[in-house]
């Protein structure tokens, strides 16, 4: 499990996560969903201590920090050995091939041999669909192509949790399709999942549960069906914005 506690979080005199409790069940996509600027973005960075909240506190399994002092490099690492984010750019390396992309962290944090490495990898990218490109270099491949490989290089490093911060939001529908297919499949292979979109469908076709947040804080934590049905008024002015759109 990976929980937050009375997690708050301040740029100057912005207030972007006010006093946040929340826990994320292993082997479930959590779907997270809210307004820009709602703070969506910051509080998946926290679980990966990209940002570092001044007070509350962080669990992983059976890793923990407190915040409120500063944080050693051993502690942050130790932390986030557990988890992986994808971004919505997709920062490939530009030198090295699609496969190498893919086999490339294991071996350099020491998880694996290079063989080992590599056919892993080879696997991995046959999983989303790149079998057939392990040797491009990834400015020949579409943006769907880059989130892929993107997708299939956090796998390879087998984190618990994989934190995906709209990773669809710069892609043209198609591409957008082949990369939910991605994640679909590995919300139905039970992985534990943390996304952060603004696809409606999407998001309901892939959560177990999801939480609205509303300007800093957890305006709804639940099923997808008690969701999408709320009658509560900012959950149905937010979704009107998409049933408009
Ligand atoms: N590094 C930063 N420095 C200052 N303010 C920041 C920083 N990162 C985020 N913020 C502010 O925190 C608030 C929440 O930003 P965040 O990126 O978490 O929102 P979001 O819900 O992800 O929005 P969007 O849906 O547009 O991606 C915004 O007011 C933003 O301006
Ligand atoms: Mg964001």
């Amino acid at each position: 499990m990976l929980e937050l506690k009375n997690v708050s979080k301040s740029f100057g005199d912005n207030t972007v996560l006010d006093d946040v409790d929340l826990q994320v069940r292993e082997g479930e996509t959590t779907v997270i969903l809210g307004p820009s600027g709602s703070g969506k973005s910051t509080l998946l960075r926290v679980m990966d201590l990209l940002e570092v909240p001044e007070s509350g506190s962080l669990r992983i399994n059976e890793d923990g920090v407190e915040f409120g002092s500063t944080l050693s490099d051993s502690r942050i690492r130790s932390i986030r050995k557990h988890s992986a984010m994808v971004f919505q750019g997709y920062n490939l390396f530009p030198n090295q091939s699609v496969l190498k992309n893919v086999s490339l962290p294991p071996v350099l944090n020491g998880k694996l041999s290079a063989a080992e490495a590599e056919s892993r990898a080879r696997e991995l990218l046959g999983k989303v669909g790149l079998g057939d490109r392990l040797n491009e270099y990834p400015d020949n491949l579409s943006g769907g192509q880059q989130q892929r490989v993107a997708i299939a290089r956090v796998l390879a490093i087998a984190p618990d949790y994989l934190l995906f911060d709209e990773p669809t939001s710069a892609l043209d529908p198609e591409l957008e399709a082949e990369v939910i297919k991605v994640l679909v499949d590995l919300a139905e292979e039970k992985r534990s999942l943390v996304v952060v979109t603004h696809n409606i469908q999407f998001a309901k076709k892939v959560a177990d549960r999801v939480l609205f947040l509303d300007n800093g804080s957890i305006g709804f934590d639940g099923s997808p069906d008690e969701f999408f049905a709320s009658s509560n008024e900012r959950i149905r002015r937010y979704l009107t914005t998409f049933e408009v759109a």
